[in-house]
């Protein structure tokens, strides 16, 4: 039984809060964190007489001073939730970590970095590049592949399409088709794969996807911050079962998301694309919370039922782009990450509190992980017919094989 990480982590101040004098309002003990209540919020002007708000996640990284001792480095957040991904990884597990927070709060800093602090992304892919390397040596074999994709206004745009990529539907516009495949679900048509053999290749993907983003950005006003984007490595490893000797392949996902800002739009001044933007991204955002309420609904999952009532719980995975295609990592089959970003300076007490209420509502979600381990079809004539046997019992039982994400809670997607 695994569950889903929840991490929050809080960024120096920016120029401009340094500028107008911001004060400091978040604190952290361990896994605590403590966000002191500002005057004239609405919490108080409700008749709330609370001094602070008290947070428990999983991590607490204070990041908020790099001469603090207790400062959570880029190496640190990877140590204690990159490498939990690359187990998965290895285990045969699906994941996604995603960033969530408002625009500036650092989920960008958090996945991406920079050339001289690497974030999340880069250290996990460096990671299981030397695990390959290991692996290999002891006789494994395996196939690595990335796509990079954006999700603005509901529509997708291929990061590695155009120029050189496979993706036939790439350039510049978001227009590639979600698509719905009977056995492997939720998928983007013409989304560019790309075979990747060490770490250099899938360092050019992404940097050639991060100067997609970065040069749409300045033509369309800051696209990058409206938009979510998906880094998924899909890795597939082939090795000899140590016991029997027998052909085995596991097969895994990897989705990295740098989630769309979570502030609300604002109306004042918005124009009506603004407008369109606003409700789109809060479309995702809401839904992803409801997927991730809904699987915390059946924490114990057999078919999908909850154990009291008896009655299915419905997730609403199609309600947006963003959870439709990230459904096989936030179901059963998977490990599920999230990393709460947010600014340390009262004049953001809103959102900030804002975002830490989300992340406290996803902390509640805890699910079965699934192997994705089989014995390799062709390799075996015997094990192929054992697995079409499994395969067999059970669809008659109404789960698909090798899907761990339907088997628990997929309920009426
Ligand atoms: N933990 C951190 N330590 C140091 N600087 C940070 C940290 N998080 C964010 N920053 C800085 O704050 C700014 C905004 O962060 P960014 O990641 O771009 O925000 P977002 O992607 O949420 O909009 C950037 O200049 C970034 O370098
Ligand atoms: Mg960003």
């Amino acid at each position: 039984m695994a569950s889903v990480k929840v991490a929050v982590r809080v960024r120096p101040f920016n120029q401009r809060e340094k500028d107008m004098g911001a004060k400091l309002i978040v604190q952290m003990d361990g896994k605590k964190t403590r966000l002191l209540t500002v005057k004239n919020s609405k919490e108080q002007n409700e008749g709330g007489r609370e001094k602070y708000k008290d947070f428990t996640f999983d991590h607490s990284y204070w990041s908020y001073d790099s001469d603090d001792k207790h400062y959570a480095s880029q190496e640190q957040v990877f140590s204690d939730l990159g490498l939990d991904v690359i187990d998965s990884a290895f285990e045969g597990y699906n994941a996604c970590v995603f960033a969530y927070g408002q625009t500036g709060s650092g989920k960008t800093f958090t996945m991406m970095g920079s050339s001289e602090n690497q974030g999340l992304i880069p250290r996990i892919c460096r990671q299981l590049f030397s695990r390959v390397a290991a692996g290999k040596e002891s006789g494994a074999s395996y196939r690595t592949e990335v796509s990079y994709l954006e999700i603005y206004n509901e529509r997708v745009k291929d990061l590695l399409g155009g120029s050189g990529g496979a993706g036939s539907g790439g350039g510049s516009s978001h227009s590639l088709r979600v698509r719905e495949h009977p056995q492997h679900g939720p998928y983007v048509q013409d989304l560019s794969k790309h075979l990747v053999s060490d770490y250099d290749d899938i360092q050019e993907c992404m940097q050639r996807g991060n100067q997609q983003r970065t040069t749409a950005s300045t033509a369309m006003n800051d696209v990058s911050s409206r938009s979510h984007a998906i880094f998924t490595v899909r890795f597939v490893q082939a090795s000899y079962l140590r016991h029997n000797n027998m052909p085995s392949e596991t097969a895994s996902k990897v989705h990295l998301v740098d989630l769309a800002g979570s502030e609300r739009a604002d109306a004042t001044g918005a124009t009506g694309q603004r407008l369109v933007e606003g409700a789109h991204i809060n479309k995702s955002l809401v839904t992803l919370g409801s997927v991730i309420s809904a699987l915390a609904e059946c924490a114990l999952p057999h078919d999908g039922r909850t154990p009291k009532s008896g009655k299915k719980v419905f997730i609403p995975y199609r309600d947006s782009v963003l959870t439709w295609l990230l459904k096989d990592s936030l179901g059963g089959n998977s490990k599920t990450i999230m990393i709460a970003a947010i600014s340390p300076a009262d004049c953001n007490y809103g959102e900030t509190l804002s975002t830490l209420r989300y992340a406290n509502r996803a902390k509640k979600h805890h699910q079965q992980a699934h192997h994705q381990r089989g014995p390799q079809r062709q390799a075996h004539p015997r094990a192929a017919r054992r697995d079409r046997q499994v395969a067999r019992a059970d669809r008659a039982s109404h789960r698909p094989y090798r899907d761990g994400a339907r088997r628990s809670c997929h309920a009426a997607a």
